[in-house]
């Protein structure tokens, strides 16, 4: 099990002792073009977590790959770079730029942002154009907030991807108590934090159900206790999220909670209870398959040829 930041949730440069404290840290979502993201204001609280509506504010592949990159590889931290685009020419585009950079050890497809317009077209067109341009490990990561998630999932795996990131944000709305105009600028945004973990919970249960693939685990993950339920749900990998703005010192906290849950359930290690909230008890044999795709993350290559 390895801890990782949710996309977006943790700003490495600015905080190198928070993302050192993690497995891999995870970037926010990059595109082919700079942009400026949403207007302000793009942050507010409600009782059961955070609204944002940031819109993918980021400097653009070529600035990351110039400026960013670099500075980012000096961390000693394994690399996942996020990427993000509007149709299935820009995902593969960013994937190309950053495809042959060994500082990359995988790349999570931002498949689900709330905060824009614009939706790509379809997930395993983009899964299969990415694969087709680079060797990395393509992590597809979805909203729960679609029809038939398990038939989404489902297609990424059939397209080519080597992992899950479940879940992202879900379109929420608050209102200011005195004007009952919305908080944000754009109106609704993506909500996070407490309110989304039995949200990722189910998606976690159903994506394991319905296909083979390793799953990174998110959503409300403040505590050991959370990211053993992820992981009993069927989670390889656990993310965190909007607790590392109040907490930045979560993951060694999270790693030691979690160690006493699974030794209170008596479990050898975190890889023991991936998906032990499965009725029939998969065996753990096949379990472990999940463990080992095909492609080395540490590598970064096709083992299978
Ligand atoms: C401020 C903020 C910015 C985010 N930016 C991104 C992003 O750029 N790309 C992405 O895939 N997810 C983004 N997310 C979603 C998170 O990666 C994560 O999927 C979601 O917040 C659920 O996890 P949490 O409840 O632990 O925050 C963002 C979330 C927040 C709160």
């Amino acid at each position: 099990m390895r801890l990782l930041n949710a996309s977006g949730c943790l700003d490495a440069l600015t905080a190198p002792e928070v993302a050192r404290s993690l497995d891999a840290f995870v970037t926010k979502t990059v595109t082919p073009l700079p942009r400026e993201g949403n207007l302000p204001v793009r942050i507010a609280e409600t009782e059961v977590g955070m609204l944002n509506a940031i819109g993918l504010a980021n400097p653009g592949v070529a600035a990351f790959v110039a400026d960013h990159l670099p500075r980012l590889a000096e961390l000693g931290v394994p690399l996942w770079v996020s990427i993000g685009g509007f149709s299935v020419e820009d995902y593969a585009h960013v994937a190309e730029r950053l495809g042959d950079r060994e500082e990359i050890e995988a790349l999570e497809l931002n498949l689900s942002c709330p905060n824009v317009e614009e939706v790509p077209e379809n997930v395993s067109e983009v899964v299969a154009a990415v694969q087709e341009v680079t060797p990395k490990p393509l992590y597809a990561k979805l909203s729960a907030a679609v029809a038939d998630l398990g038939a989404t999932a489902r297609a990424a795996e059939g397209a080519g991807a080597d992992g899950l990131s479940l879940v992202n944000t879900v379109r929420g709305l608050t209102l200011d108590e005195r004007t009952l105009r919305p908080v944000l600028a754009r109106g609704s945004g993506g909500l996070s934090g407490p309110a989304m973990r039995p949200i990722a919970l189910a998606a976690v249960h159903t994506c394991f159900e319905e296909t083979r693939l390793p799953i990174v685990g998110m959503g409300g993950v403040a505590t050991g206790r959370h990211a053993l339920e992820l992981i009993a749900a069927g989670a390889t990998d656990v993310a965190v999220g909007t607790a590392l703005f109040s907490d930045p010192g979560a993951a060694p906290r999270i790693r030691s909670e979690l160690e006493a849950e699974l030794a209170a359930f008596g479990f050898v290690n975190a890889d023991n209870a991936i998906g032990a909230a499965h009725a029939s008890g998969e065996d753990t044999l096949d379990q472990r398959s999940r463990l080992h795709p095909e492609k080395s993350l540490h590598m970064g290559l096709k083992l299978s040829g």
